[in-house]
């Protein structure tokens, strides 16, 4: 593809046909190539997003090159997208550089004050034909920059009206997922009759944040190697597919994606104590962030769908 592909082209598409396309945190080259090279062998649009640490840490020009890069080489569309914008400044930057859709998320603020800034950032982007997602509720967990005490879940009513009188394009609904590698005590559930009530009241394409499986096989590589996890719980796959069946459409991961690179990383360097080459460190790291990505593609139904 010869440019970033449209967020909206490719969310309104998975809305209609009932599957989710994969968000995929990223933060340098081996990652942004992993999950490319995931979605190009399954033939599945995907959407690269960009966190404000990601920008503090790389560079947004970097980033951006980088997906625009990706997407040029690829023959899938390949978005960008901005997770989380919390800084006015960051989003507007994003979208004056073209970023392919952004992320305003007040879900901080109290109601108003969080339509009143979706609603700004919907008039800037629009402006350039770029997708906005806005937050409702509060997901929870704790990274970077993204951190919440508890979880809210999303009212529906409130998000039929929140939808409508901001614009938004997509909306992140809280319905028990949390970020980060801690997401469960007990037994996962999430509240999927809320989640039908939202869809059906703003039928547009929503959005799961905190949703990575933390899936077994790639914590026990890393704790192999040394990694510390104990206690690490994720979405289980049936309650993810539960969440497509009623209508999410767009499935944000970052979590597996920082597991599956840690243990790529520790092995190489465990198993080859005597060789720095950097290039043998990291590019067992990239295969196993195209493994994880091609499970979570599988996962979502986004398949064929490019
Ligand atoms: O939801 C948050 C993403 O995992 C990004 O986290 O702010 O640590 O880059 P970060
Ligand atoms: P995980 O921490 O579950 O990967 O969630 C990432 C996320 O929601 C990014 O916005
Ligand atoms: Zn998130």
């Amino acid at each position: 593809m010869n440019m970033l592909a449209n967020t909206k082209q490719i969310l309104i598409k998975a809305h209609q046909g009932k599957y989710a396309v994969g968000h995929f945190n990223i933060n340098n080259m081996e990652i942004v190539q992993g999950i490319v090279q995931a979605a190009e062998k399954l033939r599945s649009p995907v959407i690269l997003a960009t966190s404000e640490g990601a920008i503090e840490y790389a560079g947004i020009n970097f980033l951006y090159e980088l997906a625009k890069t990706a997407s040029e080489l690829s023959s899938v569309p390949v978005a960008l997208h901005l997770d989380h914008g919390k800084d006015l400044k960051i989003i507007k930057q994003c979208i004056d550089l073209g970023y392919s859709s952004v992320m305003i998320d007040a879900s901080h603020e109290d109601f108003e004050k969080n339509v009143r800034l979706t609603k700004q950032v919907v008039q800037w982007a629009h402006k350039k034909r770029i997708s906005v997602e806005a937050e409702l509720g509060t997901i929870g967990g704790k990274e970077d920059k993204v951190h919440s005490r508890g979880i809210i879940y999303t009212n529906p009513a409130k998000a039929a009206e929140f939808v409508r009188r901001t614009g938004c394009d997509f909306l992140a609904v809280a319905i028990g997922t949390s970020h980060g590698a801690y997401k469960f005590s007990g037994t996962a559930k999430l509240q999927i009759e809320i989640l039908k009530k939202i869809k059906s009241q703003t039928n547009i394409p929503l959005v799961l944040h905190g949703a990575s499986g933390v899936p077994a096989e790639i914590v026990k590589l890393a704790e192999k190697y040394g990694a510390k996890l104990s206690g690490v719980q994720g979405v289980p796959e049936a309650q993810v597919k539960l969440a497509i069946k009623n209508g999410i459409n767009k499935i944000n991961t970052d979590t597996d994606l920082r597991i599956a690179f840690d243990a790529g990383v520790r092995q190489a360097v465990k198993e080859h104590p005597e060789d720095f080459d950097p290039r043998h460190i990291l590019a067992p790291a990239r295969e196993l962030i195209q493994k994880v990505v091609e499970q979570r593609i599988k996962l979502f139904g986004s398949a064929g769908k490019a």
